[in-house]
């Protein structure tokens, strides 16, 4: 339970906020590279409550700088793509990726006035599918040495879903190893050779069980929270009936990601980015450990269950998510159909765009989102205090993200065996 005031801090995103300073001090998911590609040089952009927008010169560089022209305001969306910039319809005032006014071309000749203009303007990195923006004070930090980043692209697909809900209700379900168990329950576990580019259709390492199966089986992990460089590591123990114990290994990434495991062969880092405080968008990066990824599939996959361009769920509040008590009582625990991420869609947007904390009963399985609210709430006082330090995560590689399962006595080792051994066949990489 938090106090109404902490409760603000933690979940407002906006210039100014505390979590929204805290949040600024990271690179942050601004969209996909495919938006600003297929001829589309200028796309909008909301993020932490800022109207922007992403362009593409036409020498290929990117840029991200206010939405609205500082001179009389219209809409930038709109502007005429240039070599170096873009150039507003409106009077033609021209501006560079990093917001200075080049050319006021309406002004009296050999006017200077321009060189005092100057529209915010971010700093943008693309890697593996999606362009990042660092919307905080001074320099950038360098990007982290995570699988997401070190895999070369054809072992990468990003793609983004938008949700109704404030970006901490949707982090705040990434990090709860329990809810696995119960919302993205099937009844019956899937045909193994249907799992291509899914979440929780395989079997765990070395083994022929579901984890599907695991889940439902065994709904009461143990679960461990460790505070890391990047952030925490979440262990989820399952113990078995045979003297063997199932390890689920999750991170959260501070301040606002998960990696995850997401089958043998891939992982997923997912951010969740404030549009402002009651919507925000998942970002995800799918890692493959193995062949490439086979992207055409995998964003048909969820391009069937997303409408263009915002990214929208075809399930959702609208339409009652699908639900359909027939299903609920034969297939899935929820009866949401079998895409999870409808399940945590519903799980993250139910409570309201923003969940009134004081009214919450956390249970001792939740020890990770307090652990999580504690670091937030840390890095906010002390930047409130000057402090303006950040995690150095630029070293930190992984993390580790697996599901195996061992002899109940081996597992503190068994989930780093078999991410050695995975990774000691990665073609991208030698391991940790
Ligand atoms: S409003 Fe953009 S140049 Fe005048
Ligand atoms: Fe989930």
């Amino acid at each position: 339970m938090l106090s109404r005031a902490d409760n603000q801090l933690l979940t407002q995103s906006g210039p100014g906020t505390g979590a929204g300073g805290v949040l600024r001090q990271y690179w942050t998911p601004a969209a996909l590279t495919q938006e600003i590609s297929d001829g589309n040089g200028i796309v909008p952009v909301e993020l932490l409550g800022e109207h922007l927008l992403l362009f593409r010169s036409r020498n290929g560089e990117l840029g991200l700088i206010d939405r609205h022209c500082p001179h009389r305001g219209v809409d930038l969306c709109h502007a005429r793509l240039e070599s170096d910039g873009l150039r507003c319809p409106f009077h033609g005032w021209k501006f560079a990726k990093d917001g200075r006014c080049l050319e006021q071309p309406g002004e009296p000749e050999g006017s200077r006035a321009h060189q005092k203009i100057r529209t915010t303007a971010y700093p943008v990195v693309e890697k593996n599918g999606i362009v990042f923006a660092y919307l905080g004070d001074g320099d950038p930090p360098p990007l982290p040495g995570f699988d997401c980043f070190r895999a070369p692209g054809s072992h990468v697909f990003a793609f983004k879903g938008l949700w109704n809900c404030n970006w901490l209700q949707a982090l705040e379900v990434g990090i709860d190893p329990v809810h696995a168990s119960f919302l993205h329950r099937f009844l019956a576990d899937d045909d193994p050779s249907e799992q291509y580019g899914k979440q929780f259709r395989d079997t765990a390492a070395g083994t022929n069980i579901p984890i599907t199966k695991l889940l439902r089986d065994y709904p009461r992990p143990e679960i461990g929270v460790e505070e890391t460089g990047f952030g925490l590591r979440i262990t989820a123990l399952r113990h078995m009936e045979n003297g063997q114990t199932h390890v689920r290994i999750t991170n959260q990434i501070f301040p606002a990601a998960v990696t995850i495991p997401m089958s043998s062969e891939m992982n997923i880092t997912q951010w969740h980015v404030p549009v402002d405080d009651h919507r925000c968008y998942w970002y995800a990066m799918f890692t493959s450990f193995t062949a490439p990824v086979e992207q055409s599939v995998m964003r048909a996959q969820r391009l069937a269950e997303h409408s263009l361009p915002l990214y929208a769920p075809k399930r959702n509040a609208g339409n009652n998510y699908g639900f359909d008590q027939v299903e609920q009582e034969t297939l899935t625990y929820t009866g949401m159909g079998r895409d999870i991420n409808v399940h945590d869609q519903w799980a993250c947007e139910s409570p309201g765009t923003i969940r009134d904390r004081t009214k919450e009963h956390l249970g001792s399985t939740d020890k990770a989102i307090t652990a999580h609210r504690r670091m937030l709430m840390a890095a906010i006082k002390k930047l409130q205090n000057g402090d303006a330090s950040r995690r150095g995560l630029a070293g930190l590689r992984g993390p580790i993200a697996v599901d195996a399962i061992g002899a109940s006595d081996q597992q503190d080792e068994i989930w780093r065996q078999v991410d050695q051994a995975r990774r000691a066949a990665c073609p991208w990489d030698a391991g940790l």
